[in-house]
């Protein structure tokens, strides 16, 4: 009797030790490097300083690095705490690549202003991935290292905020925007990366691109900007579907952004002072996008918070550090805000990545 219940408590014991140290294996991330596509949301020095000045001056970086960097934040990216998360270095700014660079740290292809779409004439999508693709080729990168790296795409944005068509050529507009996502999800997946998370929207009426209109007081409600985010979402979740389903090894995770930004600026305990006036901005239909910059004497013509870690928007178009890191935490260990995988955590453990 004795001899059974010590060995049933031995026996639990080891049941227990097997199931925490199994626990433990799953929290580390094997993730190799990270290979990042898309907008300003994710730019870590891509953007010509020449031509697209803005997120390399002041104040941009004031928080960290302290410098502009070529984020358009006062910080880090949604990137940079997705790296952080896995403990890699943030990849490295494609324009930013030297010879002495290691090359199998992740490299960053995304460019402010860029879309799926031309947008604002800034390297698409497509473009990107051609980078990428030439990259992989030239740096005579492995199969095994891109199978055990993940990829980070946002985009979509600039493709929807520069459409100036009629109404009735929104649902055309959200296809091809669809479309070319999905079909450079493909590619990056043929390319052999395995492992693919991707965003979905911000809120289009409720972003500070949207709410200038009236001083950045509240979501518009616009219900031609609702439905046309709604649909490029709903659009967006099916073909991923249908790409994955008809693909064997692919393992995307969807970040719901609109819901995750749209959580964050509407509930009080997220910790946002400050969920619709962006820290740094201009004033006025033609001055709201001018954070950053100085009439001819030097001295600047936007207003700056005291403390960007309360607002959500850094500036006219884009979360602060805080935001960004508050979205990354939603992401990766709260449920809902992910579609195929309940949360970041989850989709790692399930494809032990
Ligand atoms: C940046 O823009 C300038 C001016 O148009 C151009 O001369 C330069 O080649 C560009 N740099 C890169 C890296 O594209
Ligand atoms: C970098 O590599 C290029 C092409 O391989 C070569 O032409 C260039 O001299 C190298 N630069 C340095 C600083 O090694
Ligand atoms: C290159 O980067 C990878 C990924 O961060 C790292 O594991 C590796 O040790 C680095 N190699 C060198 C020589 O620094
Ligand atoms: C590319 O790397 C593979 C190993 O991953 C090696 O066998 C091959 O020789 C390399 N090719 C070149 C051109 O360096
Ligand atoms: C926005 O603020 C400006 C300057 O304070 C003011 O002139 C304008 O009437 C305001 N617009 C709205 C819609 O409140
Ligand atoms: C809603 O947004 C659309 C697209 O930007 C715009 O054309 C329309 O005028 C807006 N509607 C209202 C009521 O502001
Ligand atoms: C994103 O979240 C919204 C709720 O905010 C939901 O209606 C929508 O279905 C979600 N999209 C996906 C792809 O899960
Ligand atoms: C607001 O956030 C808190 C803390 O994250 C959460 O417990 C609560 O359910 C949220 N409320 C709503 C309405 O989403
Ligand atoms: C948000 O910021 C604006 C402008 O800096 C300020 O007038 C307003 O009082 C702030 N709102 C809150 C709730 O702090």
């Amino acid at each position: 009797m004795t001899s059974t219940s010590s060995y049933k408590r031995m026996l639990i014991q080891t049941v227990i030790c097997l199931i925490l140290s199994s626990l433990f294996v799953s929290e580390v991330h094997g993730a190799k490097a990270i290979y990042a596509f898309g907008d300003s949301y994710i730019d870590a020095g891509n953007a010509n300083a020449s031509n697209d000045p803005l997120s390399w001056t002041k104040p941009y970086g004031m928080t960290w690095p302290g410098y502009p960097s070529g984020r358009a934040s006062n910080g880090q990216t949604q990137l940079d705490y997705v790296a952080e998360k896995f403990n890699l270095p943030s990849p490295i700014a494609f324009q930013q690549l030297k010879n002495t660079t290691n090359l199998t740290q992740g490299v960053n292809f995304a460019v402010g202003g860029a879309g799926v779409t031309y947008c604002w004439g800034h390297p698409t999508l497509h473009t990107q991935v051609d980078q990428f693709e030439a990259f992989i080729k030239s740096a005579n990168i492995s199969k095994s290292h891109l199978k055990e790296s993940v990829a980070f795409i946002n985009i979509g944005l600039n493709d929807h905020t520069t459409y100036h068509g009629e109404l009735q050529g929104i649902p055309a507009w959200i296809d091809i925007i669809v479309d070319g996502i999905t079909y450079n999800i493909w590619r990056i997946n043929n390319l052999g990366i395995k492992n693919i998370m991707v965003t979905n929207l911000p809120p289009l009426d409720c972003g500070p691109w949207a709410t200038y209109i009236n001083n950045f007081t509240s979501c518009t409600k616009n219900e031609t900007l609702i439905m046309e985010n709604i649909q490029h979402n709903e659009i967006l979740a099916k073909a991923i579907q249908t790409l994955q389903h008809n693909t064997p090894d692919m393992h995307v995770i969807l970040l719901n952004q609109t819901q995750a930004m749209n959580y964050l600026l509407s509930n009080k305990s997220s910790g946002f002072v400050n969920t619709t006036v962006p820290c740094c901005h201009g004033w006025g239909e033609l001055g709201y996008w001018q954070c950053g910059v100085n009439n001819e004497n030097g001295d600047p013509i936007y207003t700056l918070c005291s403390n960007p870690s309360e607002t959500f928007w850094w500036d006219q178009g884009h979360p602060s550090d805080a935001g960004a890191k508050a979205l990354i935490e939603l992401y990766w260990s709260m449920i809902g805000f992910t579609r195929f995988g309940r949360n970041i955590e989850s989709w790692i453990r399930r494809y032990s990545i």
